[in-house]
């Protein structure tokens, strides 16, 4: 996930700018959390349920893209079960012990968040099945022949997992999540919404127009909206009066090379790839990342879900395909040299 190009707007890697800001900006509640209907209103009902029942919440996955919203619902659950949340990620977590002090700190109710859950080594992931299902785990006590196995109950907790590639998942471990819900890319209404809440909290002045200009060019993710709005932001303070309109949110993108479909530069760089250096495909996804450059995992991972979700690249059994589209969307010339044309 770390790729940037020197001007710093690409889709994949996560700078330390927008760990700060996607803390500032993060809703805390539902009533701020923008889309995603259908899965807020089945949280909600999971949520009023379980509270009615006096119960904690079932363990719950949420995967989907980066950016879209799976630690913001996280720590959501926990304000609305009026619980605590602990952190950690599936990396972090070397050895099964690592996790015993923050197992049994849990209190009822209690959300242990685990981000990128795949990548969840296996014995740890095996020291967690017990944990999720009986609310106990196994500890060894003492050295030699005196060593033992203690039992040690744990307090009714609920796992919230967080992963961009469900698809990597063990099917036990997936099985032991009582809710598991997709995260999707947001349109473009959506984001303008986002855009708006962000920059009143920002104190940026924003028409609506300048929103969506933003919002359209977002990818589809609100972090990449909210990244955008402060580059945005940047240009209209430097060039401007500070306000963000629709000519200012324009300039600001042609300068930042993120074109009229949002696309950024490695999202053009793999379908170029893939028209001109592999005939419009198909191509299978270990040559592509060598011609482009970047590593396979995240190309599956951050661009090519959402080309494919704009119908720009097609996966089939033989590999990666340019759309008709995308032979269109390069057809008229780089989008680079059509951009400065505008
Ligand atoms: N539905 C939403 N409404 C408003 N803002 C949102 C929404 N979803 C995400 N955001 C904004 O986008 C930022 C990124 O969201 P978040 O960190 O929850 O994404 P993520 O899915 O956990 O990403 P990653 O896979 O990289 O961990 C949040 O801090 C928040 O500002
Ligand atoms: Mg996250």
């Amino acid at each position: 996930m770390e790729s940037q190009t020197p001007r710093g707007v690409t889709t994949s890697s996560l700078s330390t700018d927008d760990v700060t800001y996607d803390r500032a900006l993060r809703p805390a509640q539902f009533s701020e959390f923008v889309g995603q209907e259908t899965l807020k209103d089945n949280l909600k009902v999971f949520i009023q349920a379980a509270r009615k029942r006096d119960e904690p919440l079932d363990h719950c996955l949420f995967y989907g893209p980066p950016g879209l919203g799976k630690t913001t619902l996280a720590h959501i659950i926990a304000t609305e079960m009026g619980t605590d949340l602990q952190a950690t990620s599936g990396p972090v977590i070397e050895r099964p012990y690592d996790l015993t002090g923050i197992l049994t700190n849990l209190k009822r109710g209690d959300i242990l968040f685990i981000d990128e859950i795949h990548r969840l080594q296996h014995v740890v992931e095996e020291y967690l099945y017990p944990a999720m299902e009986d609310f106990s785990v196994d500890i060894v006590l003492d050295k030699g022949p005196a060593a033992r196995n203690v039992k040690l109950n744990l307090e009714h907790f609920t796992l919230v997992g967080a992963t961009t590639r469900a698809g990597l998942l063990t099917s036990p471990l997936r099985s032991r999540f009582g809710v598991s819900q997709r995260l999707n890319y947001y349109n473009p209404d959506e984001l303008a919404q986002i855009v708006r809440r962000s920059a009143e909290i920002l104190n940026v002045p924003i028409d609506d127009d300048g929103a969506f200009e933003i919002a359209r060019r977002s990818r589809g993710t609100p972090r990449i909206a909210n990244r955008l709005l402060r580059r945005v932001r940047d240009f209209a303070e430097v060039m401007g009066d500070g306000r963000v309109t629709a000519t200012v949110a324009h300039e600001s993108l042609l300068r930042l090379e993120v074109d009229e479909r949002g696309l950024d530069e490695m999202d053009r760089r793999i379908l170029e790839a893939v028209i001109q250096r592999f005939g419009g495909g198909p191509v299978g996804i270990k040559s592509l990342a060598v011609a482009v450059g970047e590593e396979a995992e995240t190309i599956e991972e951050i661009y090519e879900p959402f080309l494919i979700q704009e119908g720009l690249l097609k996966r089939t059994s033989r590999g990666r395909e340019a759309t008709p589209s995308a032979h269109e969307y390069f057809g008229a010339g780089a989008p680079g040299e059509q951009a400065k044309l505008l």
